[in-house]
């Protein structure tokens, strides 16, 4: 019999692993009805549909409160394959997932405006909120009152006030930044590729230059030569010798937050890939066709270069949103904090009561990363379902206390179940603060390789290759929101490398 079911363990795992992705796939598309909100619940608004906000509303028991989700964007955004998405590796829409969906999956029903939040007023407990989307209604601006607000707006893209930047370079943190660039490549690709285009030109618009070395801007250059090499040297060979990228970076290295093995791996793999690495490089200027930048020379001389452009992409990091300036500006406690809101260890904004940040637009210790912010999340979501909890028990324990004197004869038992009560109420209670566990980093660096700094045994393990990039591959498909997210991104995948990108240009 043993012989027998380890000849079938495979069969019956996979048919197993299909019946279970089948009945997820039927339980979201047949959701059970959900609880309807109750007045006499707090109200619990929660800013953003990122990493942050989405794993707290996951997490969270939603019957407990009147949970209300503000956003302007109506999805959840698995940014780790965004970079992937900018040259058509995987399509845009398999890394998004509706927000509609994630929250009809809740037990108690969530409402969601999409809109932005333009301030808020921890006095009043409101939030200020506007329809910024093409299709306006009567009503464009109201403003939503709470008991207690979740901040998870992430951040904005860092241009530190370098002239040109807003207007001539393409960001890559939304999904639009990733269709524009995907865009503007093949637009640079056709034009250079027009009758009669002058040498310098070709050389130009085949230029393409990435500002900022850390983990976005090294993934891009990365997926922006595989491109080139897996798919337009073959569809376009008579220019495909023109094309460089380069990446430009301020300090001496590359992905400074990596080890250094991995820093000089990065840096010797991008040269194999032909990526020209400007270190000790700070851009001061852009122009619609140029980049200006000051090169550190080994002597400490500083010297101006001037490099033509076809298409520039600014990575430098993230600057705060302008609705938790504002709130910084409003809240004395907040004045010394540059890069965002200060919170304390259970993540509660410092100097207000009843409002918690996470994410990229909290300052909690930690790097601003996805790993951060859905931790942070997933944090807030137990302290809220406590908090539920601590409520409902305390209820009990009054009402049962109250009753003590009216039934003598039940005051043994009434006494025991309130001794109950009060032990899972200390339980409760005791919930430690937000201690954030880091599982390592990771990035793709072209050529089917990548880097990891893995956390090992409270060790460190850092690894880069083709085996890493399996990894990185497996790593990220299991992290994807849903089913769905991973079916679709195993089909990108696929597609790809069977048929090759899509270059048309939408
Ligand atoms: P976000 O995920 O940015 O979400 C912010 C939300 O707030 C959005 O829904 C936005 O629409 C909404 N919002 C904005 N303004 C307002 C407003 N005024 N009112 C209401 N809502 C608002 N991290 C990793 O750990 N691993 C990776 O591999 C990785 N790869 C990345 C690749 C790229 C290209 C980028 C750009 C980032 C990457 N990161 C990665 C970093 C990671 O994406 C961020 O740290 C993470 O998104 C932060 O989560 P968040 O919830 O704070 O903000
Ligand atoms: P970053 O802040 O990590 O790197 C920006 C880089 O730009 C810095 O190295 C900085 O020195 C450089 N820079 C700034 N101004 C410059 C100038 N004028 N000229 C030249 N260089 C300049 O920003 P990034 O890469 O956007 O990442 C943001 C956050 O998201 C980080 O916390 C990062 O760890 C995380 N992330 C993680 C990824 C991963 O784990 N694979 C992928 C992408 C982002």
């Amino acid at each position: 019999a043993l012989k027998w079911l380890l000849w079938r363990l495979p069969l019956l795992s996979v048919v197993g692993g299909i019946v279970y992705i089948g009945y997820g796939i039927y339980e979201d598309r047949n959701p059970e009805p959900q609880v309807e909100p109750d007045p006499s619940k707090k109200t619990l608004v929660v800013l953003g549909t990122g990493w942050g906000s989405v794993s707290l509303l996951k997490n969270l028991d939603t019957e407990n409160y009147n949970v209300i989700v503000i956003s302007p964007r109506n999805y959840f955004l698995f940014t780790p394959l965004l970079p992937s998405c900018t040259t058509g590796t995987i399509e845009h829409r398999s890394i998004m997932e509706p927000v509609r969906t994630i929250l009809r999956s809740r037990k108690g029903a969530v409402k969601y405006y999409e809109a932005e939040a333009s301030s808020i007023d921890p006095e009043r407990k409101v939030v200020r909120v506007f329809d910024n989307s093409e299709v306006k209604g009567a009503v464009t601006e109201t403003e939503v009152p709470y008991d207690m607000l979740v901040i998870g707006v992430g951040a904005e893209n860092a241009t530190f006030g370098i002239p040109g930047v807003r207007e001539h370079t393409c960001f890559l943190k939304e999904i639009g930044d990733a269709q524009l660039i995907r865009k503007k490549i093949m637009d640079c690709v056709e034009t250079a590729a027009f009758k009669d285009q002058s040498p310098e030109e070709i050389d130009r618009l085949l230029h393409m230059v990435v500002v900022g070395g850390g983990p976005t801007g090294v993934e891009f250059a990365g997926e922006l030569q595989d491109f080139f090499e897996e798919d337009i040297k073959k569809l376009i060979p008579d220019i495909s010798d023109r094309f460089r990228v380069t990446l430009i970076e301020a300090l001496p290295n590359v992905l400074p937050s990596f080890s250094k093995q991995l820093i000089e791996y990065t840096e010797s793999t991008f040269k194999e890939e032909k990526i020209d690495i400007k270190t000790k490089t700070m851009v001061k200027r852009v122009t619609d066709r140029t980049v200006e930048a000051d090169i550190t020379r080994p002597d400490g001389q500083k010297e101006r270069i001037v490099l033509p452009y076809g298409l520039l992409v600014w990575a430098t990091g993230n600057a705060v949103r302008p609705v938790v300036k504002d709130l910084m500006g409003r809240i004395p406690a907040q004045k010394d904090s540059r890069r965002g809101l200060a919170v304390n260890e259970y993540l509660v904004v410092q100097g207000t009561r009843d409002i918690w940040a996470v994410g990229d637009c909290a300052v909690a210790g930690y790097a601003p990363t996805a790993q951060v912010a859905s931790q942070e999340g997933n944090f807030l979501a137990r302290l809220f379902n406590n908090m539920a909890k601590t409520e409902t028990l305390e209820e009990n324990i009054r009402e049962l206390s109250g009753s003590l004197n009216l039934k003598p004869g039940n005051a043994a038992e009434i006494s025991r179940k309130i001794e109950d009560y009060e032990r899972q109420l200390r339980r409760i209670k005791d919930i430690k603060p937000f201690h954030y566990s880091h599982q390592g980093s990771l990035a793709y660096i072209g050529s089917e390789k990548a880097v990891a700094d893995v956390s090992w045994f409270n060790g460190n393990f850092a690894t880069g290759g083709s085996l890493t990039y399996l990894f990185w591959r497996s790593a990220y498909l299991s992290m994807c929101f849903s089913t769905r997210n991973r079916l679709l991104v195993i089909n990108d995948w696929l597609k790809s490398k069977l048929f090759g990108r899509d270059v048309s240009r939408e």
